[in-house]
């Protein structure tokens, strides 16, 4: 995010708040405790549990047990860090998705954008929640077969499911990972259900709702498809596989119309996949999967010693003080010297970002969900609360300071810190999805013997190097030694048992590819808001700057796809990034490929059939580049879109805008809409300028308004091309890199297809 959002954002509140930046951002805010001590109602519950039912508590008694029985976990630990992964939300994030919703409400705002759950749950029906959204609709709960006393027709939990206490965890609201909390500040005198749906500025409704990470995190489980997506029962859910076919960017714009250009970068994120940097952006569009995490135990294995600054390490130590943790825990130990101390961890995230272990970049996450968003709001190079002081510093970061967030022993993030341990346990509790597990999966799985050696003998050529935790031990010397060593080690019987099929390492993008837009992501560097949670070596690794390139379907390197001139002619540097390798586990269920989703056809079909066909068809454009779409996966319009004429107040700030009639910037159907989302907008003045200068083509400026009409095309080429200039990172081609292994034969890659079915 990126030019249009934010800037259009950030406008709107320019026009409607005249000079003072939002007043209700005043000062640190009270504690919000999430049970109200306010206005006091029942909250209605549905129909009794059927006997027989499965309801949550047996499901997380189901999993905590196996967990105890196959893995060796502590059952207690497991079960109590599922509810936190299930209901925590940081304590304040309801307040968070509260200021969101008013922020994208205002009357003379671009009023289609909604972040508002309240009014989608009111809006979208359960029966289409999945269908049009991806969303999972909670088991425990029914739809309301009459509004509540508020008028309101949410889900109701079934009588008997609620087993935890609703002011810590909150209600469910139908939709696992949005809860409702009673809100302190409802006033039933005040209330009326059509003026909040109208205008959720106008009134305070009776609930908030707050996101726990299972919204993203939970998943349809691939060994047991649900009979109806919509109405799953919880033996067809998974918590840690991700959601692979959440439609996040449509659960903001779902009814906004198709000539918006929000709409077209909602539209056009990849389901499947988060954009975690939409609110603290980074000014590059760039959405990223929602990873699985399986084999956590096995991947702590791999745990690199990264470099850290002292007084990194004393947080750290701070914080397993706090919670209970020995300073070496395994989930992150620290190590070195007091002047140069390291910690151990696993590299979380795609880019291998979260680099401080398990525990802080849990509590991180709860931050981009909303988490003391008083004192996160700041950091963010747009602040809505505070556009006037973003656009001073040229809309630049700021890092999230973490002393500050635990200063108050009773701070969310304090709060939050000591139900990490248990919430790492439980995540520690996946292993696998094996085909030859799922309903009707053996039929996709070869026995033929030869056939899985020649794929095995492909993938220790050409892929375990990265996509395997166990190594040759001894690793000899000699390549041809090596060689032998590694097909010793995949051909062995037990080499896919406790192997998290990664090497859990950085990879360049150099190296490896594949677009670069998410591993081009600032908000772990120095200064930005996670600042402060990666390691130094991870800020040093990322300071070299190098000429970004494309691959061709022979692996030689090129100059970037340049979509203006529809050639490879584009030469663009920045700072080099990394993608750590993905696990391979369960890969059969997973597809589409690689960070961005983006490799192979997207089905959105859950049954062990249409997961195995959108896998085969990754597969298969994975290991022969030449079947790729190309320069045909680049995100682009979809019709002609206009910027929203919301411009009025900003026209005393930025010189020459008074000049245009912005109806007249407009882009052609076909735009990649990254060419318009991956700027600053900071430089809006020189596009202005670049659009004029394209209008007037050298004529005297006195000249503009009579030459805007006949010289539309010209201004907006300019347009454009200042638009490709200023871009923060211009690689459009999505389904590009990572071509690995595409010298096998067509014999050895369909091999190499049908074992990576058994991972
Ligand atoms: C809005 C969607 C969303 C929510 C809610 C969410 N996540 Fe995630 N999560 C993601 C995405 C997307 C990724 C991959 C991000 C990346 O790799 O850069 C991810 C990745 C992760 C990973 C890293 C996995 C790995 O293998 O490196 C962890 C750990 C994680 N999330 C924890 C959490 C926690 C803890 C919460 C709740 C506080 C949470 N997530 C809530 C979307 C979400
Ligand atoms: C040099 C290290 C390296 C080698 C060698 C390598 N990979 Fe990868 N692989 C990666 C990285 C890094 C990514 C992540 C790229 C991204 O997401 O943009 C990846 C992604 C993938 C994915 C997508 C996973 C997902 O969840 O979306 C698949 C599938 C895959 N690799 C298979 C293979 C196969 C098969 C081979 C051998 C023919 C191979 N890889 C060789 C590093 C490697």
């Amino acid at each position: 995010m990126n030019f249009a959002q934010l800037f259009f954002l950030a406008l709107a509140f320019l026009t409607c708040t005249a000079d003072a930046d939002l007043a209700h951002k005043k000062g640190p805010s009270p504690q919000q405790p999430s049970q109200p001590a306010g206005f006091e109602f029942d909250y209605i519950f549905g129909r009794p549990i059927h006997p027989g039912e499965e309801t949550y508590s047996v499901y997380r008694k189901k999993h905590a047990e196996e967990a105890a029985q196959k893995m060796g976990l502590p059952e207690a630990a497991v079960a109590d860090g599922m509810d936190t992964w299930h209901w925590w939300v940081g304590v304040d994030n309801p307040g968070f998705w509260q200021d969101l919703s008013k922020l994208s409400a205002g009357k003379d705002n671009y009023t289609d954008f909604k972040v508002d759950f309240l009014h989608l749950l009111l809006t979208l029906p359960r029966s289409e929640r999945f269908t049009k959204l991806g969303l999972i609709n909670d088991p425990d709960c029914v739809a309301a077969d009459q509004p509540d006393q508020f008028g309101l027709t949410l889900d109701r939990m079934k009588d008997g499911t609620l087993v935890w206490d609703p002011g810590k965890f909150g209600y469910s609201s139908g939709v696992i990972g949005l809860q409702l909390f009673k809100n302190e500040k409802f006033d039933p005198q005040k209330w009326d259900i059509k003026k909040y749906l109208d205008d959720p500025t106008s009134v305070q409704p009776p609930y908030k709702i707050g996101m726990a990470c299972i919204f993203c995190h939970i998943g349809l489980n691939p060994l047991h498809p649900p009979a109806n997506p919509n109405e799953p029962e919880w033996k067809n859910l998974t918590s840690a596989i991700g959601d692979q076919y959440m439609r996040e960017g449509m659960v903001f714009g779902l009814n906004l119309p198709e000539t918006s250009l929000i709409y077209q970068y909602l539209n056009t994120q990849e389901p499947g996949t988060s954009e975690t940097s939409r609110f603290p952006m980074d000014f590059i569009n760039n959405p990223t999967n929602i990873s699985s995490i399986f084999r956590l135990k096995d991947r702590l294995k791999e745990a690199h010693v990264e470099k850290i600054t002292p007084a990194q390490a004393e947080l750290i130590r701070a914080m397993y003080k706090h919670v209970g943790l020995k300073p070496d825990d395994f989930t992150g130990a620290l190590g070195g010297t007091e002047s140069e101390p390291t910690i151990k961890v696993p590299h979380v995230l795609t880019d291998g970002a979260d680099s401080m272990g398990v525990v802080m970049a849990s509590v991180r996450v709860y931050v981009n969900e909303g988490m003391m968003h008083d004192q996160w709001y700041p950091s963010w190079p747009i602040n809505p609360w505070g556009i006037f002081k973003s656009f001073r510093r040229d809309f630049g970061p700021k890092e999230f300071d973490i002393p500050t967030a635990r200063k108050d022993p009773n701070s969310p993030w304090m709060q939050t810190e000591p139900l990490m341990p248990n919430m790492a346990t439980f995540l520690m509790s996946y292993d696998s999805f094996p085909l030859s597990e799922a309903e009707g999966g053996k039929k996709y799985l070869s026995e033929d013997e030869t056939l899985l050696r020649e794929g095995k003998i492909a993938f220790a050529d050409h892929c375990a190097s990265c996509h395997s935790s166990k190594k040759p031990n001894p690793m000899p010397k000699d390549l041809d030694a090596q060689k032998k060593a590694w097909r010793e080690l995949v051909l062995s019987k037990d080499f896919l048992v406790h192997n998290y099929l990664s090497d859990d390492e950085r990879h360049s993008v150099l190296e490896i590819g594949t677009n670069a837009q998410r591993a081009m992501g600032t908000n772990a560097m120095a200064g930005w808001t996670w600042g402060q949670m990666s390691s130094q070596t991870y800020k040093d690794m990322r300071k070299p700057i190098v000429e970004l390139v494309d691959l061709d379907a022979k692996g030689t390197p090129r100059p970037l796809y340049n979509p203006l001139t529809g050639k490879y002619d584009l030469h663009w540097k920045g700072h080099l990034a990394f993608y750590r390798t993905p696990t391979l586990v369960a890969i059969w269920a997973t597809a589409p490929f690689f960070h961005n989703n983006s490799l192979g056809i997207y089905n959105g079909d859950p049954s062990v059939k249409g997961r195995i066909e959108a896998y085969e068809d990754a597969a298969e454009k994975l290991l022969w580049p030449e079947k790729r779409l190309g320069p045909k996966s680049i995100k682009v319009t979809s019709s002609e879109t206009s910027l929203p004429e919301m411009l009025p107040g900003l026209k005393k700030y930025l010189k020459g805008l008074d000049k245009m009639d912005l109806k007249l910037v407009s882009f052609p159907k076909g735009t990649p809409v990254n060419l318009i989302m991956n700027v600053n907008p900071k430089h809006a003045p020189k596009l202005v300028e670049a659009y004029m200068k394209g209008v007037l083509q050298g004529e005297d400026p006195t000249h503009f308004q009579n030459l805007i009409d006949r010289r539309r095309e010209e201004g907006m080429l300019a347009v454009r091309q200042k638009l490709l200039e200023l871009n923060t990172c211009p690689d459009f081609i999505e389904d590009k890199g990572h071509i690995f292994g595409e010298n096998l034969s067509d014999h050895e890659k369909k091999a190499l297809i049908e074992y990576m079915k058994y991972f």
